[in-house]
């Protein structure tokens, strides 16, 4: 059995279809939800899927305490699936290469500190750029500066908006992270 932790800050759509597509997988478990924004409605989504959902705070989250509550988890993989908080370093040496997080743009661009969510895709729209897509990393003590893991791309036209962007990242993150992962459970 393979045991995954979720972490989410804002809609969840991404944690909704990697335990939809996991669900009646006997080999793979999702432990738990780890969520630091109580307005997130992840946190719905966790409870409709029967995830037990971890709320937390910076303070919290920062603490030997809950490195350890996380460590005690035995987790495989811990999954940032849209969570905006820098992961402490105490918890990159308990999961090292096993804390993945995916980011929808083309990392090394539009990647670091303020670049999350709709933030990209205005920047991606602001730079008339021909291309984005998503990039699937290994997490570690620098924003978004992890091994690159899988990075898929789609043309973009003259015309887009940071909206319209973000349907087509959207439409690439649901068909390739619960797959990169069950590639990465099988290793
Ligand atoms: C996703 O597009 C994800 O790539 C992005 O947040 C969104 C979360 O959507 N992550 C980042 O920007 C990380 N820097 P969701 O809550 O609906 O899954």
């Amino acid at each position: 059995m393979k045991r995954i932790a979720i972490f989410v800050s804002g809609n969840g759509t991404n944690l909704q279809r990697i335990a939809e597509y996991f669900k009646g997988n006997p080999e793979v478990e999702i432990v738990n939800v780890v969520c630091n924004n109580p307005k997130a409605y992840a946190i719905e989504r966790a409870k409709h899927l029967g995830i037990p959902v971890r709320m937390v705070n910076k303070q919290e989250f920062n603490s030997t305490a809950f490195t350890q509550e996380m460590a005690d988890l035995q987790l495989d993989f811990i999954v940032l699936a849209g969570f905006l908080w820098k992961i402490p370093e105490s918890l990159i040496q308990v999961y090292p290469k096993k804390i993945i997080n995916i980011h929808p743009a083309l990392l090394p661009k539009y990647g670091g500190k303020g670049f999350y969510g709709e933030h990209v895709h205005e920047a991606v729209v602001a730079a008339k750029e021909a291309y984005s897509g998503i990039t699937i990393h290994y997490v570690n003590e620098i924003y978004d500066s992890g091994e690159i893991i899988f990075q898929a791309k789609v043309a973009l036209t003259s015309d887009e908006t940071p909206d319209s962007v973000a349907a087509k990242i959207h439409l690439l993150e649901q068909a390739n992270f619960p797959v990169i992962i069950e590639m990465l459970l099988k290793q």
